[in-house]
């Protein structure tokens, strides 16, 4: 038996998949979002969607790889795609459960051939305070930049999406693609990337940058390490209305507790 998140039949009738977790409304995850280069209330991303210009488009992977380069979203798009039903939990305690399309994010990697002494990854949202207004504001160290170490980049639940309930991405959703790592708060998850780069160490993502102490490298969800002005033991699903208990890595513990074996997961948080 595949695991839940696994859909070996993507693109049957969703409504006739059985899962543990009730899907998220399309509606919902498309309206209420956090994407602070088009804004930063819920409503905004929406709104301003056509800030956004994601024709053209292409991500240049670079660093530590043998085959630095640069791949246009029409090759992406040629990766084989696959669907992945997801929780997402946002460090401001909402969460949903979203079906993605897209591919691992390690098919894509491989193409680049990583060498050994590449140990994280950092991915660059594009930039371009011309038109994405939110880049004007000082909210943030523009352009928003996260990190993976590359076990975790090389996971088979870290995702790439181009997809959401087999519509092509929303621009507010993170247009044309994506990171997705369920494991993770929300914040990690980085949208519409334009760079990615292999180094041999740790880069600093824009929300450590503004506030180390609440957002440190890891980002991993976990009820017992609360935020410093918030408790982290419950969360609200959007189109709930009673809060539910937040999970240890957000439900993928047994996919991925090994990669922190031995780390106090309090300091490294
Ligand atoms: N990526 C960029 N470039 N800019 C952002 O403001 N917000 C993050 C993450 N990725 C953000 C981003 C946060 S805080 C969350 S919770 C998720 O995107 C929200 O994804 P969603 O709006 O698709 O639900």
């Amino acid at each position: 038996m595949l695991p839940f998140w696994v859909n070996a039949n993507a693109g049957v009738n969703l409504s006739e998949k059985k899962l543990s977790d009730e899907l998220t409304d399309y509606k919902d995850i498309t309206t209420y979002n956090n994407f602070y280069e088009l804004g930063t209330s819920k409503s905004d991303p929406s709104k301003n969607a056509d800030w956004l210009k994601t024709e053209p488009w292409s991500i240049e992977v670079s660093g530590l790889v043998n085959k630095p380069g640069r791949i246009s979203i029409e090759d992406i798009l040629k990766i084989s795609s696959e669907e992945r039903i997801y929780r997402m939990r946002c460090v401001e305690r909402w969460s949903m459960v979203i079906p993605w399309q897209g591919f691992e994010l390690s098919k894509l990697l491989q193409k680049f051939d990583p060498k050994n002494e590449a140990k994280y990854v950092k991915f660059t949202t594009i930039f371009n305070p011309k038109n994405l207004l939110g880049q004007r504001k000082a909210v943030l160290n523009w352009p928003y930049t996260e990190g993976l170490r590359i076990d975790e980049a090389m996971h088979p639940l870290t995702f790439m999406a181009t997809g959401i309930y087999g519509k092509s991405l929303l621009n507010q959703n993170g247009a044309p693609i994506r990171l997705v790592v369920p494991w993770k708060y929300g914040y990690k998850s980085i949208k519409s990337i334009q760079k990615i780069t292999l180094t041999s160490t740790m880069p600093i993502s824009s929300w450590t940058r503004a506030s180390p102490n609440e957002y440190g490298f890891y980002s991993n969800v976990n009820p017992r390490v609360h935020h410093p002005r918030w408790r982290q033991n419950k969360e609200r699903r959007i189109g709930e209305f009673r809060k539910r208990d937040t999970l240890m890595f957000n439900g993928y513990e047994a996919e991925v507790a090994d990669l922190y074996k031995g780390m106090d997961l309090k300091k490294h948080h």
